[in-house]
């Protein structure tokens, strides 16, 4: 197996995490802001884990970035939806994800009431969540393709 390899299927795989850990904290301050609950350890730990996945995430695709066949920089690179897919699109609509996400936590560390706290993380994880599921959606459209 080459480090290629390796790095693909870790961030392949490690999507699954980020998903879990981003989906829990928002339905843990969904619950939290609708129920009027308050913040608690646990909240905020979740919270920091999404976080921290996403970063992680972001560190693997950058390796990977520069080991990838489908990342290349030449003339056909904008004409072929796979490469251009990978080149261009993918780690951008991640990276405004990843900086919603971190806005978001570092927002709601200095928002005093629980509510505040709860509502901060829904709105900011939830939007990253839907850029993050639009572009591993988009880069399996056919309609890419055409
Ligand atoms: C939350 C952040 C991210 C998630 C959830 C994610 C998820 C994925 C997934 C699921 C794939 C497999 C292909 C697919 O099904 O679309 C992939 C491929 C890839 N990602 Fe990411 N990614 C993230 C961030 C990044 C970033 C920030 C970069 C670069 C700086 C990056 C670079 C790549 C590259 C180069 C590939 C192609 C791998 C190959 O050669 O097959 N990713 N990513």
């Amino acid at each position: 197996m080459s480090i290629y390899q390796i790095f693909r299927d870790l961030h392949s795989g490690f999507r699954y995490i980020v998903f879990l850990l981003v989906l829990v904290a928002i339905i843990q301050s969904l619950l939290g802001w609708l129920g009027n609950k308050p913040y608690t350890e646990l909240n905020r730990k979740i919270n920091l884990f999404a976080l921290i996945s996403a970063h992680t995430q972001l560190l693997i695709g950058i390796v990977l970035y520069f080991l990838s066949p489908l990342v290349q920089f030449n003339s056909g690179t904008m004409k072929d939806p796979t490469t251009r897919y990978f080149t261009v699109e993918h780690w951008f609509a991640m990276i405004i994800a990843i900086v919603l996400i971190t806005i978001g936590h570092s927002k709601a560390k200095r928002i005093e009431t629980s509510a505040g706290k709860h509502k901060t993380i829904a709105i900011f994880y939830l939007i990253a969540f839907f850029v993050i599921i639009g572009a591993i959606m988009a880069g399996h459209l056919p309609v890419l393709g055409s």
